[in-house]
């Protein structure tokens, strides 16, 4: 038996914003990244509160990749502001920061055992973190990021309003946009994908073919903007059913050693972990496919269902799988993101070897990886990173 629910109520579209004039409580607690206070664009925020007479603080301490220090900062915050309820507004960074407050006062307000209610707000195009049940967050010491995940963890509401993402720089919107294609593409070919989760995934992978370079190549494509802010949400939908794979589970390494945008990680090995899943080389002819196995194998023609999305077929599966991959490197290219880490890490060879173990072993035990449609071993993992430099 399976099971696919929502577990958000999602606002969305032109004054969506205005829902939170309407709320119900005593006092929110506001969790925001701190460029939407030096920017004013938290007024978008706190007017429609005022409107409707509802007190807040702000907690504007956020730091990209949440460390589990500032959880405990943000949580006693939290309890000694007196507030009921919370809102997290920004990036990834901010939303997974306010789920992990709210997780962790309600664990110490046991007793009562109070829901706290959660509403987010993303402020790029990305994570989907706004109707997922996951948060990431970093353990600075041991140099990896932990994947939480449990269903009490979803917010309660999403605002979805592009209002907020017009400000997106380009490289942020590069990044985060290919964190969406990334999403719905593990969650399509994931050991756990279904139809509902499939779908979701299907017209993110259709809305990101036709706007997400559109909405980097102009800020004021305020149309491609908001059509990537609504792909972002489905993609979260689809993997909050489906989960990701190891493209996941490799990114969370590089972001917790290097301090890689999160997106940018993950498009940077999009195309490598797609031939690797694929099963296929840049030499891998139809025939090799053919004769391995008798039919191309359930991954590849989902890979090629996703090619064929975005706009590519080719004389077979093996050469569309690989026009996928082409399409993948040349969409993160054109939009700036770098192919290969000796770009842009100021290390040397050797000593990114030196990462190389801790990063295979805390890949392979990523939540994430466990949904990989090829099961890896360390030392593919390995080999993946080191066509990664
Ligand atoms: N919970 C989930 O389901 C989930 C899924 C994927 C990733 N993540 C996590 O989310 C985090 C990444 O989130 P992200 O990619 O959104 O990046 P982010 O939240 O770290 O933000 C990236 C940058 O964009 C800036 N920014 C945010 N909104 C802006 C705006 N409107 N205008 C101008 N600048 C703006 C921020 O200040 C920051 O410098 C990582 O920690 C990642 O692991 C979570
Ligand atoms: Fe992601």
């Amino acid at each position: 038996m399976d099971r696919f629910h929502i577990l958000t109520d999602i606002y969305f579209g032109d004054h969506s914003l205005d829902r939170l004039s309407r709320l119900a409580c005593r006092k929110a607690f506001i969790v925001t990244d701190p460029f939407m206070v030096q920017s004013s664009a938290i007024r978008n925020i706190t007017r429609p509160l005022q409107e409707g007479n509802i007190p807040f603080e702000l907690f504007t301490d956020v730091v990209p990749d949440p460390p589990v220090a500032k959880v405990v900062e943000g949580v006693s915050s939290f309890i000694r502001s007196g507030c009921d309820l919370i809102i997290g507004v920004g990036g990834g960074s901010a939303m997974d920061l306010s789920k992990s407050i709210r997780k962790m006062a309600e664990n110490i307000d046991r007793q009562t055992k109070s829901h706290i209610r959660l509403i987010c707000i993303p402020t790029t195009s990305g994570t989907g973190s706004e109707v997922t049940s996951f948060a990431v967050i970093t353990d600075p010491e041991k140099q990896v990021k932990i994947p939480l995940n449990s269903e009490d963890m979803a917010p309660d509401e999403a605002i979805l309003d592009a209002v907020l993402v017009k400000s997106v720089p380009a490289s942020v919107t590069a990044d985060t946009g290919m964190d969406v294609l990334t999403h719905a593409i593990e969650a399509y070919v994931s050991t756990k994908h279904n139809d509902f989760s499939g779908a979701l995934a299907e017209k993110a992978v259709e809305i990101c073919g036709q706007y997400l370079f559109r909405s980097f190549a102009d800020s004021n494509d305020t149309h491609a903007r908001a059509k990537m802010h609504t792909a972002a949400t489905l993609a979260g939908l689809a993997f909050n059913s489906a989960s990701l794979g190891l493209n996941h589970g490799m990114a969370h390494q590089l972001g917790a050693h290097f301090h890689i945008p999160h997106g940018r990680a993950n498009a940077m090995l999009l195309p490598l972990v797609t031939e690797y899943n694929a099963g296929i080389s840049a030499f891998t002819r139809n025939s090799d496919l053919r004769n391995n196995l008798e039919a191309p194998s359930p991954v590849v023609e989902r890979y090629c269902n996703i090619a064929n999305m975005l706009g590519l077929s080719s004389f077979n599966e093996v050469m569309t799988v690989h026009s996928l991959c082409n399409y993948l490197k040349y969409m993160a290219e054109s939009m700036g993101i770098p192919q290969r880490l000796s770009e842009i890490l100021k290390i040397s060879r050797e000593e990114y070897e030196t990462h190389l173990e801790s990063m295979t072993e805390a890949a392979l035990r990523d939540a994430c990886t466990e949904t990989n449609p090829r099961r890896p071993s360390r030392a593919d993992v390995t080999e993946l990173y080191r066509k990664l430099w």
